[in-house]
C-alpha cells in the first residue's frame, strides 16, 4: 500500500476525527496507564519478557570505558574510536535528550483521570510512551554490557531551554515538535541499517537489539503521525522548512554522529517522508492519519 506524503495538507474537520481515532489507537496499543511509575500495561508486560529472556552479546565491547567517558559529552577524537561505541554515545545522547523533554512536560501535565481534553489525554499516554522507550534503551545498552548507563539531566541553563518550550506559541511550537518526531523516525531507520554492518558477528544481540529498536518506531512512527495532525497548512510549510536546518542543528552537538550517518541524506528522507522505506510489519501496528492513508492515488 502506498501512503501520502506526511506533508499532505487536511481540513480542522478531519484532523478533529485523527485525534479522537489516535486516542482509541493509545488507549488500545498501551492499556492501563499507570501514573506513579509513568509506565503502560503492555510495555511493562513486553520489558519484562525481555528481561526474563536476556540476550547478552557474545564479546563484550573491546573498550567499554570509551563509552562511558564519552556518552554525556564527546571527550575523545571520534574518528579513533570503535564505530560500535559511536553508535551507542549516539543513542544515548539522542535518548538523553528525550528523558530530559518528557521528564519536564510529565510534572508539568495533568495526570490522565484529570486531562480535561482529547489532546491532553493523548499527551498523557505520549509521554508514557517516551518513559517506556527509556527503559528499552536501558536494555539495549544492557545487552552489550553497559549496565552502568545513568541518564544524566542537562545543564540548568539547557534545563531552561526545554521548560521554556511548551511556552512557545503554537504557530512555532507545533512545527518544531513535529519535526523532532520526524528526526527520531530517520534516526532510528539509519541505526536499523547500521545494525547490520556494526554487529554481523553478533547474530543474535543484534536481533534482540532490533526487537527493542522497533518496539520504539511503532510508537515513534505514530507520533510523527499524531504530532502532523497539530499542523494547519501554514504550520507545514514551516515544518518542511525546518526540517533540514534543524536536524543539522540537533547533531551539530553531537560530533560522533557524523562518523555514523549522513546527516543531508537523513534530512532528505525527512522532507520526503511518505511512510515508504519502513522496516516491514511496523506500520501495521502503527497510527497514520487517514489523509495520509487515501487509498484513490496515482502511483
Ligand atoms: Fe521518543
Ligand atoms: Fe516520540
Amino acid at each position: 500500500m502506498a501512503y501520502r506524503s506526511i506533508f499532505t495538507d487536511s481540513s480542522p474537520d478531519e484532523r478533529r476525527d485523527n485525534f479522537d481515532d489516535y486516542l482509541a489507537y493509545s488507549r488500545l496499543r498501551g492499556g492501563e496507564l499507570l501514573e506513579t511509575d509513568k509506565d503502560l500495561s503492555t510495555r511493562r508486560e513486553r520489558l519484562q519478557y525481555f528481561r526474563a529472556h536476556p540476550v547478552r552479546s557474545h564479546r563484550p565491547l573491546e573498550n567499554p570505558a570509551a563509552f562511558y567517558r564519552n556518552h554525556v559529552v564527546f571527550r575523545d577524537d571520534p574518528s579513533t574510536i570503535d564505530p560500535r561505541i559511536l553508535l551507542w554515545t549516539c543513542v544515548y545522547k539522542f535518548a538523553r535528550h528525550e528523558w530530559v523533554g518528557v521528564s519536564a512536560a510529565w510534572d508539568a501535565s495533568p495526570r490522565l483521570s484529570e486531562a480535561p481534553t482529547i489532546i491532553s489525554r493523548i499527551s498523557r499516554y505520549h509521554l508514557a510512551e517516551e518513559f517506556c522507550h527509556v527503559r528499552y534503551f536501558e536494555e539495549m545498552f544492557r545487552t552489550f554490557g553497559l549496565d552502568r548507563v545513568v541518564w544524566m539531566p542537562l545543564s540548568p541553563f539547557r534545563q531552561r531551554v526545554y521548560g521554556l518550550f511548551p511556552n512557545l506559541p503554537g504557530l512555532l511550537m507545533n512545527p518544531i515538535a513535529f519535526v523532532t518526531e520526524l528526526l527520531g523516525v530517520m534516526l532510528y531507520r539509519h541505526v536499523d541499517a547500521l545494525l547490520d554492518q556494526l554487529f554481523a558477528d553478533e547474530p543474535e544481540a543484534r536481533a534482540r537489539i532490533r526487537e527493542l529498536l522497533y518496539e520504539i518506531m511503532v510508537d515513534e512512527i505514530a507520533h510523527v503521525g499524531q504530532r502532523r495532525n497539530f499542523l494547519g497548512s501554514a504550520q507545514i510549510r514551516i515544518a518542511r522548512r525546518l526540517v533540514a536546518p534543524f536536524f543539522r542543528l540537533f547533531f551539530r552537538d553531537i560530533p560522533e554522529s557524523e562518523h555514523l550517518f549522513d546527516i543531508d541524506r537523513m534530512a532528505k528522507d525527512g522532507v520526503a517522508f511518505d511512510y515508504s522505506g519502513l522496516p516491514n510489519g511496523l506500520l501495521e501496528r502503527s497510527w497514520i492519519p487517514s489523509y495520509c492513508r487515501a487509498t484513490n492515488m496515482a502511483a
